[in-house]
């Protein structure tokens, strides 16, 4: 077979600016919706995000029943509840407004209430049937209010499959929003270890789209139907991810100083994004493949600002944490673009060496990660040396990222990671 040398570009639309939530009633309208399913988190339920939209629809005529009974991480279990409120309301149209989890949430109620099958029909391979969406989904506007996942440009839903106790999702191009509507002052009152863990998996998103196997290195699909959502890195996806990693790594400090300074929470708004169409594009590798069984097989650790009644290692966090050991493993791969990467992020690179270039970059990451608060590596959560057979086991059915490390990875080499993965300072 021949290597891949065609890349294409996915994404929703996109709106940004402050106040831009109040003109969703004018959007859904135009995608053609009278009756939608609002869906947002509990903590949400009364927030100025969903007042100001529901506000919005309604001022248009249009009626929005609330579901405000998404889970924070959510399971397939939480995703069902979600089906069977969309499936009894016969919605011609979704809302989310909240973080990653209310947006996949909306993507999957969306699919599986307009064309009804087991959970798993659609999940990815191995730990599903990874069938194609049939056709296109009612129309869904995604209002994120963290500056985090992205999901508002991407095709994919992610969901703790309970009986597995690790992560897996959707991904199909069917499931990207229609709108995503990005309005800065939906972020304002973010507290400080959600700002810091969101602002965290936007710059592993950057980074690990910007790193990941060139899709130049994959071969070519028998069928235009069988290319992946995740290309692997290009020069499209390149844009995105690389002005990223400067806006994230510029603003985060500030936003963590200054949670209301309006300037940089538009700023991390945008990146994620940005973000969201690199990675949408080219995917992720080792830190969020890593990060499934990292978030999966928690005992207790719960993390500050986070209000859920459940052990939680947040996705950010369980992402950040695994990210400098995987960097320093895969940077020999391609050394220029880690290199690159922590010149981004403020490293001055002018006298380094591509040896250096792992180091580099892993040196810049646990420097911010210990002016933002995260623990001090997996150790800090409760895991041991004991846990790592069953962290890898975890990460080896997670092909659809791990597949894209720029350097190939076996049980080994997991195993060493997640070792170096444990303490850093
Ligand atoms: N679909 C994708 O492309 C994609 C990409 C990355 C991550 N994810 C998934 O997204 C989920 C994580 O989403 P997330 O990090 O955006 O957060 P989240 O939706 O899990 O919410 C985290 C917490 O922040 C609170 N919150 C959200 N907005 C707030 C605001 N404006 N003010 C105060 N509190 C607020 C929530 O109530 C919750 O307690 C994970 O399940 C992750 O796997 C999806
Ligand atoms: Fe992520």
């Amino acid at each position: 077979m021949a290597q891949e040398t065609i890349i294409s570009m996915k994404t929703s639309n996109i709106k940004f600016g402050l106040g831009a939530t109040r003109e969703i009633g004018y959007d859904m309208k135009a995608l053609g919706a009278k009756r939608v399913m609002l869906l947002t988190d509990p903590n949400l339920a009364a927030s100025e995000a969903v007042v100001v939209t529901l506000a919005a629809l309604r001022t248009e005529g249009i009626d929005a029943a609330l579901f405000d009974r998404v889970r924070i991480e959510p399971t397939d279990l939480s995703f069902k509840e979600a089906i069977q409120f969309a499936t009894d309301g016969r919605f011609d149209g979704f809302v989310a407004v909240g973080g990653g989890s209310t947006i996949d949430t909306a993507k999957a109620a969306d699919l599986y209430s307009t064309y009804p099958a087991d959970l798993l029909t659609y999940v990815n391979a191995p730990i599903g049937q990874a069938r194609p969406v049939p056709g296109r989904l009612q129309p869904l506007i995604a209002v994120p209010t963290t500056a985090g996942t992205g999901s508002e440009t991407t095709g994919v839903a992610i969901f703790d499959y309970l009986e597995m106790h690790a992560k897996t999702g959707i991904a199909h191009p069917a499931l990207c929003p229609a709108l995503g509507i990005v309005d800065p002052l939906n972020s304002l009152t973010l507290p400080p270890a959600i700002t810091a863990c969101c602002g965290w998996d936007v710059l592993c998103h950057a980074i690990e789209s910007f790193t990941a196997l060139p899709y130049h290195d994959r071969l070519a699909p028998a069928h235009p139907g069988l290319r992946p959502a995740y290309q692997g890195a290009n020069p499209i996806s390149d844009v995105w991810s690389t002005r990223a990693i400067e806006m994230v790594s510029r603003n985060m400090p500030i936003v963590m100083a200054e949670p209301t300074n309006l300037d940089a929470r538009g700023q991390m708004a945008l990146a994620a994004t940005m973000a969201g169409v690199g990675f949408g594009n080219a995917g992720v590798h080792l830190p969020h493949g890593m990060s499934y069984p990292v978030s999966g097989l928690v005992r207790d650790y719960r993390a500050p600002d986070y209000a859920v009644d459940h052990p939680l290692v947040p996705h950010g966090m369980a992402v950040i944490l695994n990210a400098p050991a995987a960097f320093r493993f895969t940077a020999s791969a391609c050394p220029q673009r880690h290199l690159e990467a922590a010149r981004l992020m403020g490293v001055d690179v002018t006298r380094a060496v591509p040896e250096d270039s792992g180091n580099l970059l892993a040196n810049a990451i646990i420097d911010l990660m210990r002016r933002t608060g995260m623990p001090n590596g997996l150790e800090a959560i409760g895991y041991g040396p004991e846990d790592v057979e069953h962290l890898v086991a975890g990460t080896l059915p997670q092909h659809r990222v791990t597949k894209l490390s720029p350097r190939p990875v076996e049980g080994e080499d997991l195993r060493h990671i997640f070792l170096d993965a444990m303490v850093y300072w």
